[in-house]
């Protein structure tokens, strides 16, 4: 990582010219970033100086700011899903490297004295160690999971033209059958390989034929901005976008670099923001993202995963408040793993060897009511 040898080298400096200990580190690397939704590297400076601190031997917590990053209700929307990166990483750091993380902060876009003292006394602990907060003109408010309310609409059913990316992977070719049992009449299933090179396409066709769905494989890189637009030109009457693309490379934070990052970024970042910005002109019933618990609640060795997956969470949270259809589906534990089915998927760590990353503890599935997600 490009930066990480010069932000330990600037801090081991800092250290000898105020001859104190560090007893604290707020970054504010992420207001950086403030415009470049589509950019995977939002993330990566934070990545760095997670590293650095460890490299240069400051022990003292860290805190990640943000600004817009997160939403606190419909009169707050989300500015920056981009940052929202940094609070994926952060779960996993506050995992992997409990005695040296702090926090995260989602700051005002206008910090006035009240919001600094906010600020100030949240850095010093005073919200009863709250570690993942957002200040805003009511005060400090802290990160809480609750129960999703129930729907009271009537669901998405499935018509017209589907896009599913990723459609001939483990979870894509599940919404594929579901999408073709529940009114699809037309799928288009998008990969790098297309349909001649991905395993199981054929027998997946030949199934989805059986339907009476016609099935348009699709090689297509979907984090290709070229691509993309052609994809949405060639199928302008697309109903729904249901976005599974994506692959893993965990590793601990200390191994991981900016190619690593960007390999689990790239499918699912910068193609949902394609996405959302090629298919904005089409009144769309659903534009659903494939997202993971990891996001959350972090996991151990999937930080750059959790980072992508919390920008597509944001990422809905914006297209929301903005009135377009979004539901970003966190898929958490289940008791029948996908990968023992025979799928290829599994956590690896050994990429660039990652000592102590554990494999993935959480394995999702796709059980039939896990369709239900799919209905806003
Ligand atoms: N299954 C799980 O355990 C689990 C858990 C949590 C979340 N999820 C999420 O659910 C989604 C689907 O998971 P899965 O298990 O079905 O994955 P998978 O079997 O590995 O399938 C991933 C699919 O994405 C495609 N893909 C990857 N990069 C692409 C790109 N740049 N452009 C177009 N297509 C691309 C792959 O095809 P090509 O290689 O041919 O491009 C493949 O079809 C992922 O987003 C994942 O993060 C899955």
């Amino acid at each position: 990582m490009a930066d990480r040898g010069r932000f330990a080298e600037q801090l081991r400096d800092a250290r000898a010219e105020f001859d104190a200990p560090v007893t604290g580190v707020l970054s504010l690397l992420a207001l950086a970033d403030a415009d470049s939704e589509e950019k995977t590297g939002t993330v990566a400076p934070t990545l760095a100086l997670v590293q650095a601190l460890g490299d240069a031997g400051v022990e003292a917590p860290l805190w990640c700011a943000t600004q817009g990053a997160v939403t606190t209700g419909g009169s707050d929307p989300l500015a920056h899903p981009a940052q929202a990166q940094v609070w994926g990483l952060g779960q996993v750091a506050a995992l992997e490297h409990p005695d040296r993380w702090g926090g995260l902060v989602d700051l005002p876009e206008q910090l006035d004295e009240r919001g600094a003292a906010h600020l100030r006394a949240v850095l010093a602990a005073a919200h009863g160690g709250e570690d993942q907060v957002a200040i805003r003109a009511a005060g400090v408010l802290a990160r809480r999971l609750t129960r999703a309310a129930g729907s009271s609409g009537t669901g998405w059913q499935p018509r017209g033209t589907v896009l599913i990316t990723g459609g001939t992977g483990a979870l894509g070719a599940h919404v594929a059958r579901w999408a073709a049992e529940n009114g699809a009449d037309h799928l288009v299933l998008a990969s790098r390989r297309g349909g001649e090179a991905a395993p199981g396409a054929a027998a997946l066709g030949d199934e989805l034929a059986a339907l009476g769905v016609t099935a348009t494989f699709a090689a297509c890189d979907v984090s290709d901005p070229e691509s993309v637009r052609s994809l949405v030109a060639e199928h302008p009457r697309l109903t729904a976008v249901v976005h599974t693309a994506g692959s893993l490379d965990d590793g601990v934070l200390d191994h991981l670099t900016a190619d690593r990052l960007d390999h689990v970024l790239r499918p699912k970042v910068t193609a949902a923001a394609l996405l959302d910005r090629c298919t904005r002109h089409l009144d769309l019933d659903a534009f659903v993202l494939f997202s993971s618990a990891a996001a959350t609640f972090g996991n151990e060795g999937q930080a750059n995963y959790a980072a992508a997956n919390a920008h597509l969470d944001a990422l809905a949270q914006q297209r929301q408040a903005l009135g377009l259809p979004a539901t970003s589906v966190a898929w958490g534990p289940g008791r029948t793993p996908v990968w023992r089915r025979g799928t290829r998927r599994r956590s690896s760590c050994t990429a660039a060897g990652s000592p102590r990353c554990p494999r993935t503890s959480r394995s999702p599935r796709w059980p039939r009511p896990s369709a239900t997600a799919l209905r806003p």
